[in-house]
């Protein structure tokens, strides 16, 4: 993440198997391959359009640097939120996020990384859908907390995981 001011990081204990609501008009889809990376680099860019502070544009080199050569990479660790014009239509990516690795403690713990919904469609539940669909993932990896790395501009964000339960946690949280 190359914002450097203020970072918040945040964990979210997991009491009881998450539940994803159905969302109707979303469907959840994995990575394919890298035909995925133009998609996935262009949703990223759309989201973080006016956030402030910004991100960098990435390229197919930061993508593959961040995420297809992380040792805790596998292609259903990234989602895509699909939608579908109603009447018909190539389902087209809204929404992503990835199930990252970090270490805390001596422990390896599942993070939020790279959650990002196009401008268009927010508000209609597909950030909270991912972050479920992402929990749930690591419950069934045999987790009971999921971390995540914000920043205190990105309001929006701070709302969603605040609403879904995270809370600021206590000590580091490097990335695998
Ligand atoms: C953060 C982000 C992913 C949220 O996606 P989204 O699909 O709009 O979120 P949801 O519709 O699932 O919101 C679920 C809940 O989160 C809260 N929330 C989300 N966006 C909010 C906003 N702009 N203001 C206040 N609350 C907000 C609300 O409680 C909302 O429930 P409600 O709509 O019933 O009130 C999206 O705004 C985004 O892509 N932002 C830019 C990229 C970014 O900051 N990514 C996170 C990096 S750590």
């Amino acid at each position: 993440m190359e914002a450097m001011a203020t970072v918040l990081q945040l964990v979210k204990r997991l009491s009881d198997c998450p539940r994803p609501r159905v969302l109707p008009g979303i469907a959840l889809r994995h990575y394919h391959d890298s035909r995925d990376i133009p998609t996935w680099l262009e949703l990223r860019h759309r989201a973080f359009a006016r956030a402030k502070p910004g991100v960098q544009r990435w390229t197919v080199a930061d993508f593959e640097a961040d995420l297809i050569g992380r040792p805790w990479w596998r292609p259903e660790r990234l989602w895509f939120a699909m939608a579908a014009e109603p009447g018909g239509g190539s389902p087209f990516a809204v929404g992503t996020v990835v199930l990252a690795d970090r270490a805390v403690g001596g422990a390896i713990v599942p993070a939020v990384h790279w959650l990002a919904v196009a401008p268009t469609w927010r508000r209609r539940g597909v950030g909270r859908h991912l972050l479920e669909t992402l929990e749930t993932r690591a419950w069934e990896l045999g987790h009971r907390e999921v971390f995540l790395e914000t920043h205190v501009g990105w309001t929006a964000a701070a709302r969603l995981y605040e609403s879904l339960g995270y809370e600021p946690a206590t000590g580091g949280i490097p990335m695998l």
